[in-house]
């Protein structure tokens, strides 16, 4: 399944301001609600619509309802930052949370919360996380939407690195990734270079003022 990287100037617009470090957190967030709309906006493009008749003041219209049921899984903490924009967007969708904690050491994610709604396997599921690493929290977050019966599953990111995509490609090939940008490279810290730094730690204000949020 190919990436999709999405081109909109709007898009790249608010990852530039997101991009820079002196960025605080009020902006951050607003620009982070900004860019998950604008993404949301581009994962859901081909989502199955029913015919509908509404009236206008001046006789019947034809139009174009949702008929899929939605589910988005925010990946805790950072994808709760992109959660708000789509239930702006699909405010009948269904929430699952997915708790996963990247050791700081090994950048290896561990779950310790998860809550999936029923019936994922008639419902087209928008799994967010704004970071795509390693790959190694996506992965995780991807086995177990699938485990719990998930079938079309797109993975909405706002910024990735090479070796997550290559990894999410590997291990689930199906899955549908929206990102618009494949930035360089990983550093030594498993953080995304030249990435935005830890985007729960700007999101959230947790960023302490003698360590920058780069991966130290
Ligand atoms: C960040 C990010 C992803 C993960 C990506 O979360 O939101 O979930 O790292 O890295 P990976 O691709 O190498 O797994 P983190 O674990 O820092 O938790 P947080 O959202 O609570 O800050
Ligand atoms: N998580 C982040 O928040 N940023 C990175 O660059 C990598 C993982």
């Amino acid at each position: 399944m190919p990436v999709h990287v999405v081109d909109h100037p709007l898009v790249h617009d608010a990852l530039v301001t997101l991009r820079d470090a002196a960025t605080a957190p009020e902006l951050f967030r607003r620009m982070a609600v900004r860019i998950s709309l604008l993404l949301a906006a581009e994962a859901t493009r081909d989502l199955p619509v029913s015919p509908v008749t509404v009236r206008t003041p001046l006789g019947p219209a034809e139009g174009r309802r949702i008929s899929a049921d939605v589910v988005v899984a925010p990946v805790l903490r950072a994808g709760l930052g992109m959660l708000d924009a789509v239930l702006e967007l699909i405010p009948t969708a269904r929430v699952g949370h997915i708790g996963l904690q990247r050791d700081e050491i090994t950048a290896i994610a561990s779950q310790y919360y998860a809550k999936l709604p029923r019936d994922l396997d008639r419902s087209v599921v928008l799994m967010i996380d704004p970071m795509l690493a390693t790959g190694g929290s996506a992965v995780a977050a991807l086995d177990l939407l699938k485990q719990a019966g998930a079938r079309d599953v797109r993975m909405i990111c706002i910024v990735a690195a090479p070796e997550g995509v290559a990894l999410v490609q590997r291990q689930h090939p199906s899955v549908r990734i929206y990102t618009p940008v494949i930035d360089r490279e990983l550093n030594t810290h498993k953080f995304i270079v030249p990435g935005l730094g830890d985007f729960g730690d700007r999101l959230y204000g947790t960023v302490d003022a003698d360590v920058p949020a780069t991966g130290r």
